[in-house]
């Protein structure tokens, strides 16, 4: 009794379960759903890559929700001490990549985050109301040569996530979120309807759900995949610090599980949205990332009302993005909080600051950086997105499975998931999932991708 005590007051609590519920699914519905899995999905030619992506959630992805969820509520801790408490030696090193992790997604979060402020802002001078569907994605192309506007929004966002992590996660956002959450549901079902009754609705949902097994290839799996592990927030520790402020009444799975269906309901609606309204005018589906600032805004454009549902629409998508970037900074600033003991003021202040200065080059690289290229002819934002999400949250996301199934032991683990009045009905699926299939299935492609095969 004392140690529980003892383990969680300092660190604080959900005030309940829903709270939980709706942080989570803030963290996993962002920038992930609404701008990159359109995007993606576009770039890799549609229907199978989206079925691939649908598999990987419910065997890879739903199983190591639990399992990280389960590591952080067992050790109370960010996710460098919860390994180090849990079992210490080279497991704590899942923790480090985890943290690192968290500094290299969240700087390039806030470039894009920032495109999107500014197009609220944008929407709010009313820019979109009656401008020519040609001239709408031009608009995106001046927004990315201009590097100081970037830098501008790309700190006006950053300033957002560092505002609401040194209050602490408060009952004030959580409350938000059960308002906007329902709101967002609502805008992407409209538009979803909207973009249907447009002539590109049905070719629309050919692309998104009619699959063409030829044209998913390695890299097309991986990027799935990968983008699995991006759009639960897993595989960087998100899920385990947001479960280690959870009590001990509530079902990991049950969580684990809403949380997921909401999130691919987004990402399914912001897909037919926007595909729609793409083919409807004549847009390529490989635009890349410009693609959802280049269509939905042609949509505000033109309908009757439509400065009113932009300035909705963009106010959602800020939100969306804000309640992912604060876990990502959440788990840095535990991290210096726990095991550097540094206030929660200052861990806040300075990695905010220093990973909006890692960040700068991603604002940079359309225009003053843009023949600087990592990765193939990727430039800089690109780069660190796929590094991150492609190569960091897979190798992340696989060692967690592993330590889950194989060295804390699904024994433990369903011991912790039901330490309140908590049944885990479907344990024995989940035990094989997290021992076999998610590990070998990530294993398969990350292999394949680096070129093992
Ligand atoms: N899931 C978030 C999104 O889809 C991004 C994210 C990744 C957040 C990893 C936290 C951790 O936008």
């Amino acid at each position: 009794m004392s140690e529980h005590h003892h383990n969680k007051a300092p660190r604080g609590l959900w005030s309940s379960r829903i709270g939980f519920i709706m942080s989570a699914a803030g963290s996993a519905v962002g920038l992930g759903n609404i701008w990159k899995f359109p995007y993606i999905t576009g770039m890799h030619g549609g229907g199978a890559f989206v079925i691939f992506y649908l598999f990987s959630i419910v065997l890879v992805g739903l199983p190591i929700m639990v399992a990280e969820m389960v590591i952080g509520r067992h050790a109370r801790k960010d996710p460098v001490g919860a390994f180090r408490r849990l079992r210490g030696g080279i497991w704590t090193g899942v923790g480090w990549l985890g943290v690192a992790a968290g500094f290299v997604i969240l700087s390039y979060y806030c470039v894009v985050a920032g495109w999107a402020v500014d197009y609220l802002w944008l929407s709010i001078k009313g820019t979109f109301s009656g401008a020519h569907a040609q001239e709408v994605p031009e608009i995106f192309g001046n927004l990315l040569n201009n590097d100081l506007a970037q830098l501008f929004w790309q700190a006006v966002f950053m300033g957002l996530t560092v505002w609401i992590v040194l209050g602490g996660v408060s009952n004030g956002l959580e409350r938000a979120n059960k308002v906007m959450m329902p709101v967002l549901f609502l805008i992407l079902i409209f538009l979803a309807g909207y973009g249907l009754s447009l002539p590109g609705g049905a070719k629309a949902l050919n692309f998104l759900f009619a699959p063409e097994w030829g044209k998913l290839d390695a890299s097309g799996m991986l990027e799935s995949l990968g983008h699995s592990f991006f759009t639960l927030s897993l595989g960087m520790g998100a899920m385990l610090t947001y479960g280690s402020y959870a009590e001990e009444e509530t079902s990991i799975p049950g969580v684990a599980v809403t949380v997921a269906i909401m999130d691919t309901t987004v990402a399914l609606l912001a897909g037919v949205a926007i595909f729609a309204i793409a083919f409807s005018y004549g847009m390529e589906p490989a635009a890349g990332p410009g693609l959802v600032f280049k269509t939905l805004p042609i949509v505000f454009s033109q309908m009757p009302g439509g400065t009113l549902v932009a300035i909705l629409f963009f106010v959602l998508l800020v939100f969306a993005a804000l309640t992912s970037s604060i876990s990502l900074l959440e788990v840095v600033v535990a991290y210096y909080c726990d095991e550097k003991k540094w206030s929660r003021k200052k861990a806040t202040l300075v990695m905010g600051g220093i990973i909006f200065l890692i960040g700068v080059p991603s604002a940079l690289s359309n225009h003053l950086l843009a023949d600087f290229h990592i990765i193939g002819d990727r430039n800089f934002l690109d780069s660190v997105d796929l590094l991150a999400t492609n190569y960091m949250l897979p190798l992340g996301g696989l060692l967690i499975a592993i330590f889950t199934g194989w060295v804390l032991t699904t024994r433990l683990a369903r011991a912790e998931i039901e330490k309140g009045e908590v049944r885990f009905h479907l344990y024995p699926l989940w035990h094989f999932l997290i021992r076999y299939v998610s590990p070998i299935l990530v294993a398969i492609v990350f292999l394949y991708k680096i070129g093992l095969f």
